[in-house]
């Protein structure tokens, strides 16, 4: 039977996306009481700064949603869009940079933030990218640090939730661009 409405047609043509079998990592609660102490955490940190968040699309777009409501400090937000992935589940090691920031940085106080650290070269280099722009500071905040396949060292000075292994989605994170949208982290059975 044809659907009468035109988008369903992909979606069938794709296969259900419950066809992926995926389990539950980290619950929307346990998130939120993560957000919430990174956002305590950032905010006692930079009584004093003249922040600049960073955002890395897209991946980041819920965490730094969630996140920037709890600060109690004011701050000025940007985006990079980078990619890395493509439709696979190992990074190309080639990052692509389609957006840059549009904010003048030089003289403040960069707040880089990530959805997830796999590898550590999307980080690498945005690092290198932004202190090209010669701000004041530079620090990274990341929700999730996946120590599993890290080929590049990173620093990170705040970080929500440690994870060893695994392939996961929801709250921002994607497989072939499905399932940013659930609230909570899952890990995908590949
Ligand atoms: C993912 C994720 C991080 C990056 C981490 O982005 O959102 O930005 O990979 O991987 P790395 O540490 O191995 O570099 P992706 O390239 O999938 O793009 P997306 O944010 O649009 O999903």
């Amino acid at each position: 039977m044809t659907p009468a409405v035109p988008g369903l047609t992909f979606h069938m043509e794709m296969g259900p996306m419950s066809e992926c079998e995926k389990r539950l990592l980290f619950s929307s609660d346990e998130i939120a009481r993560h957000v919430e102490r990174l956002a305590r955490e950032i905010s006692e940190d930079y009584q004093d700064g003249d922040v600049v968040i960073v955002g890395i699309l897209k991946g980041v777009f819920i965490f730094l949603a969630d996140l920037v409501r709890q600060l109690t400090i004011p701050v000025e937000i940007d985006f990079v869009r980078l990619a890395s992935y493509g439709s696979g589940t190992t990074s190309s090691g080639t990052v692509r940079l389609t957006h840059d920031v549009e904010l003048n940085l030089a003289g403040r106080d960069i707040l880089i933030v990530e959805d997830i650290v796999d590898s550590g070269i999307t980080l690498t280099f945005l690092r290198e990218h932004l202190l090209s722009r010669r701000p004041r500071s530079l620090r990274i905040c990341a929700l999730v640090d996946k120590g599993e396949r890290r080929s590049v060292k990173v620093d990170l000075d705040y970080v929500g939730l440690h994870l060893d292994k695994g392939f996961v989605v929801g709250y921002g994170l994607d497989c072939k661009e499905c399932y940013r949208y659930l609230p909570a982290i899952y890990e995908l059975i590949l």
